[in-house]
């Protein structure tokens, strides 16, 4: 990249990365609440599913996207960036233990199987929280050095492309509800139009109305 070339903001990663130790963070409690009662599994388990997808959506976003554009044009410690994918495939296992178990939790609320998926996130969210953190510190600031706009757009397209249309204005609310004024209007403002109007007018509602359902 040219020396005149500004640096990308980055910072809408670090409110992705809110939205993961948020939901992660509060759904062993969730799903251990939510104890035969098949009411609030089938609440809980479609959120959970929902969650599941955003998470696995940003690490291969990353993976394929991002991560090898720094390994080809960074200097980067390779300890970081071993560490990097070791974190991400510790989360992988644990949502690939989720997936096999939310299913039939979904539909029965078994407290056995709630149990056990509330215990597979506790012990992930360490590892979690420690690899958000750690991503915003060392990784963000080289790729907003290393790749152009462009390239970062596409890893924003990825991973909202995988949002089925009918729950981005909800996913749009999770994104931006622990965000300051500033956070959220620099957010809104890489946003077509339609959508920031739309969301304006009817999606925080909906959001607010579901998250307060979810969260009991
Ligand atoms: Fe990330």
């Amino acid at each position: 990249m040219s020396p005149y070339t500004p640096p990308v903001d980055t910072h809408e990663m670090v409110l992705i990365h809110r939205v993961l130790r948020r939901e992660f963070g509060q759904l062993p409690r969730l799903f251990r609440a939510a104890a035969g009662d098949r009411a609030r599994s089938k609440v809980i388990g479609a959120h959970a599913r929902e969650m599941l997808d955003f998470l696995h959506t940003h690490h291969t976003g990353e993976d394929e996207l991002l991560f090898h554009l720094l390994r080809e044009r960074a200097v980067l410690d390779p300890e970081l960036m071993d560490r990097m994918d070791t974190q991400h495939a510790q989360v992988d296992d644990a949502v690939t233990a989720i997936d096999a178990e939310l299913p039939a939790w979904t539909a029965s609320a078994d407290p056995a199987v709630g149990g056990r998926m509330a215990a597979v996130i506790d012990a992930m969210m360490p590892t979690l929280i420690d690899h958000l953190a750690e991503e915003e510190q060392k990784i963000l600031p080289i790729a907003s050095v290393t790749l152009t706009q462009r390239e970062w757009d596409a890893l924003g397209k990825h991973g909202m492309s995988a949002i089925p249309l009918t729950r981005r204005l909800i996913i749009l609310g999770h994104i931006t509800e622990e965000t300051d004024d500033a956070e959220r209007q620099r957010f809104m403002r890489i946003l077509p139009t339609p959508a920031r109007l739309a969301y304006k007018l009817i999606g925080h509602r909906r959001f607010t109305r579901e998250t307060t359902t979810i969260r009991g």
